[in-house]
């Protein structure tokens, strides 16, 4: 820190040095795939590779959830290190020296401040996990913390601590107080007084939460008071350079720090709930911070998980926040990550509740949460004055899901329609000519939630299995018939026409040049090039397994837009 910039031809000359193969397999053990390597990806969960490293780019990507990057941007999000230790990181393993440019004087000053705002923020952690051991007042937020129902070993992990009463505490750390005020002030540790000069502890008699980011830095707090009667119950840290409550999640750090294997992430309201249901055996538990749930947010989360189970109070507030949290999933969720609802009774929270009932009972409630498209009808429907059985109902519930089936994409747009058609009696194809939406019924592009995409052109399940039979035309014959075709045609992909030509053309015994040809005369070159450009794997087997699994999600989301065809479907021969 503090050192000075990077000149970008030293970056370029570093990255020139190393083999990114090299440092991701130091990490992460990587298989060779032709001219590629692959492993399952660390930043999300998955079974099957889907993320690649590029030896000749010198640049990893993953299919599944979009992270990609150079060898520095690896080691930023692997190792949770800063852009300047990734590049010391790499330049050390390379034998090169980092050559600093000088700062500008604003500059030096921007980033000592940070520094110096992180060190604060760091003793005033240590400071008050000190003095709930050693403070004598410490006792009664002890007591309180056990009466909770929590273990010292609970604490120690979340770094829980205690302000001592008294406006001038953190004096016993940062003296001259003159000298630390205009900083503290900013962490929002001291609050200026508003008549006189000088400024008095924010934090008084409270127990402390601080407030870590992915790195494990502190950048706020969180104190509560120790009285459950006493306003407010909580003060936080107001925002601060380093803390951005719309990008912060509570216990994050904690999460990740445990190294487990979680399959969903339970996302909370309060900083108790996130303690209890660990002290629970809940690791995989976060908190916003008393804001709504953000992009930013959701995408933090799901780069570890392609599940999150949102626990919302059933208050009208609690509602409210559900859909707000809706809103931001339905049109960025694909087909593989899911979302579930679980609102609790009122005056319950995950705290209460796993107190209470245990751990087997929120397990099981969880369970049964309904997913995000199950949510979205449930709660349309029982908003409903009158039934659906009238016309009147009806009517109503199309001007209710109308919004969200427009705001929705992809796979979920597709189920939405699916369900919401189904209970107004409408096939699908009918409810979206109405409302003049198209669906196309494969989004396989993940789109990362925050970023803008790049709109590649998209390719669809089919277009990717029009891909494969490109490379292995002797798979049409094998899998394909005659008879299949009308299927292939009627598909509610956009790629299914493409898919339904090329099948019939491959089994009246055309070679792939003549069908590039024509697909060509066709005005198809643009899709035809996105399709070349689509990485295959080297080896035949697994090309065959991408292949089938493509086939096969095909096949299911046709059934899923046209329930009342799956037994035809079925008959379409289905690859073993
Ligand atoms: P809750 O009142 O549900 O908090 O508020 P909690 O964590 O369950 O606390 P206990 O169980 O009463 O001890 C949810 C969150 O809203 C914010 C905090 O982030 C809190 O964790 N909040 C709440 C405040 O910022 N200020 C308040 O006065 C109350
Ligand atoms: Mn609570």
């Amino acid at each position: 820190m503090g050192k000075g910039t990077i000149p970008k031809d030293f970056i370029e000359q570093l990255l020139a040095q190393t083999d990114i193969v090299q440092v991701i397999n130091q990490r992460v053990p990587l298989k060779k795939a032709g001219k590629n390597y692959v492993a399952c990806c660390p930043f999300h969960k998955e079974k099957t590779p889907s993320f690649n490293v590029n030896p000749f780019k010198q640049f990893y990507h993953c299919f599944g959830c979009g992270a990609s990057g150079d060898a520095i941007r690896f080691l930023q999000e692997y190792d949770g290190l800063s852009f300047t230790d990734a590049v010391e990181a790499l330049a050390q393993q390379a034998g090169l020296t980092v050559p600093y440019r000088q700062l500008t004087p604003q500059q030096r000053q921007q980033q000592e401040k940070q520094a110096t705002l992180y060190e604060v923020l760091a003793q005033a952690a240590r400071f008050y996990r000190l003095q709930l051991r050693d403070h004598p007042q410490a006792e009664v937020a002890k007591a309180y913390l056990k009466h909770r129902g929590l273990t010292s070993q609970i604490a120690k992990t979340y770094y829980l601590g205690y302000a001592p009463p008294g406006w001038d505490s953190l004096r016993a750390v940062f003296h001259p107080m003159s000298q630390y005020e205009p900083l503290l002030i900013e962490a929002g540790l001291r609050v200026p007084k508003a008549e006189h000069s000088g400024s008095y502890d924010r934090f008084r008699n409270r127990i402390i939460f601080p407030i870590r980011d992915v790195r494990g830095q502190v950048v706020g707090f969180g104190g509560r008071v120790l009285a459950d009667g006493d306003k407010p119950k909580y003060l936080n840290s107001p925002e601060n350079p380093l803390f951005h409550k719309s990008q912060v999640l509570y216990g994050l750090y904690e999460l990740l720090q445990r190294r487990d294997r979680y399959d969903h992430i339970i996302v909370v309201e309060g900083y108790m709930d996130v303690i209890a249901l660990a002290q629970h055996g809940f690791g995989n538990v976060v908190a916003t911070l008393g804001t709504a749930v953000t992009a930013a947010h959701l995408d933090q989360l799901y780069r570890h998980v392609d599940r999150l189970v949102f626990s919302f109070d059933g208050d009208a507030a609690g509602l409210q926040a559900a859909w707000k949290a809706v809103a931001l999933l339905l049109p960025n969720l694909t087909e593989h990550q899911s979302a579930q609802f679980l609102l609790l009774p009122t005056g319950e929270d995950p705290d209460s509740l796993v107190r209470q009932q245990g751990a087997e009972a929120l397990r099981q409630r969880i369970a049964q949460a309904p997913m995000l498209v199950e949510f979205v009808i449930q709660q349309l429907q029982a908003q409903l004055a009158v039934p659906l059985s009238e016309q009147e109902g009806r009517r109503h519930f199309l001007a209710a899901v109308t919004p969200w089936l427009k705001l929705a994409r992809g796979w979920y747009q597709a189920a939405l329609l699916e369900q919401a058609a189904g209970l107004l009696g409408l096939r699908p194809w009918q409810l979206a000519r109405q409302l003049d939406i198209y669906v196309p019924l494969a989004s396989n592009t993940p789109a990362r939630l925050s970023s803008q995409s790049k709109a590649p052109p998209v390719l669809t399940l089919a277009h990717r299995i029009v891909r494969h039979l490109l490379y292995a035309p002797q798979w049409a014959a094998e899998l394909f018939s005659d008879k299949d075709l009308p299927y292939l045609r009627q598909l509610e992909d956009a790629g299914g026409p493409l898919l339904a030509q090329v099948v019939e053309a491959l089994l009246q015994g055309e070679d792939v040049e003549q069908i590039e040809a024509q697909l060509q005369a066709q005005g198809q070159q643009l899709v035809l090039q996105a399709l070349r450009q689509l990485p295959l794997p080297e080896s035949e087997a697994m090309r065959r397994a991408e292949f089938e699994g493509l086939l096969q999600r095909l096949l299911e989301q046709h059934a899923l837009a046209h329930t009342q065809d799956l037994k035809t479907l079925m008959a379409l021969k289905k690859p073993r």
